[in-house]
């Protein structure tokens, strides 16, 4: 029997996931029957993890919720919501820096397919700092990113740091 409920997609780079997103799903789950993370491959951008790597570290990280879902999607989002049935996009706003980029996203999503709803919703004050471009940063420079990853995330890190070295 095909997977029943309302599903929603939560769309994004994720390189790395961050505890921020993992608050965000967290949060997600208790609105939809189905969440689906969904990794962008955009190969024009060089990311620390592969699109592959990242949707199996997230799997990883969320092995213990049969209600979330892990994939890579490439291409524009609404068509891939709509090859998924989704009934909305989820995205994280931490804060006002945020509006501008996430309002122009979720009005051309909606002029693209009128449907789908954009739900916004705002991760815990303790992560609102949080950045996957930071935690990348501070990582390389030799910072500790305990905390503010999954543990999951940081051995992946540890690992790909171990083999570019
Ligand atoms: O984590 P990010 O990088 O802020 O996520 C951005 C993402 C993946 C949601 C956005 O770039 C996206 O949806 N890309 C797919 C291509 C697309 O549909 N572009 C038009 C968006 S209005």
């Amino acid at each position: 029997m095909p997977p029943s409920g309302r599903l929603a997609i939560f769309p994004g780079s994720f390189d790395p996931l961050t505890n921020g997103h993992v608050d965000i799903v967290l949060r997600s789950v208790h609105l939809f029957e189905r969440v689906q993370v969904a990794v962008l491959v955009n190969p024009d951008k060089r990311p620390l993890f592969s699109a592959d790597e990242r949707v199996s570290i997230i799997r990883e990280v969320f092995r213990e919720y049969p209600n979330v879902e892990v994939d890579s999607f490439a291409g524009l989002l609404v068509d891939y919501a709509r090859a998924r049935r989704a009934s909305a996009i989820i995205r994280g706003m931490r804060a006002i820096s945020d509006f501008e980029f996430e309002f122009q996203m979720a009005l051309m999503n909606r002029h693209l397919e009128p449907t789908l709803e954009t739900v916004f919703m705002m991760p815990a004050e303790q992560y609102t700092y949080l950045s996957s471009r930071l935690i990348k940063e501070v990582f390389s420079l030799g910072g500790d990113v305990r905390g503010l990853v999954p543990s999951a995330v940081e051995k992946a890190m540890h690992e790909k740091k171990g083999v570019k070295a």
